[in-house]
């Protein structure tokens, strides 16, 4: 499953980098590393909602207090 969180400017004003950390450490914790393949995207032009978010293609804003919610309902629940 690929997962890309956008890097660009405004995305990590709003918490990307906390994203990606908190989001490597949930598919750790699970054992999830060879199944879920997390990349930094840049901007895609969605920036007004929250940090963009794609898990295979789908777009998702994320706010950094909502990542577990998130990892729980659209990546483990999809695997
Ligand atoms: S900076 Fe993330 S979508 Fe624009």
């Amino acid at each position: 499953m690929k997962v890309t969180i956008c890097i660009g400017s405004a995305c990590h004003l709003k918490g990307s980098r906390e994203i990606i950390s908190k989001l490597q450490k949930l598919v750790d914790e699970n054992g999830l590393s060879d199944k879920v393949d997390l990349n930094g995207a840049f901007c895609s032009g969605n920036c007004d909602h929250g940090v963009c978010v794609t898990v295979e293609g789908e777009l998702y804003s994320l706010k950094p207090e909502d990542t577990e919610e998130f990892f729980e309902n659209e990546i483990k629940g999809r695997l």
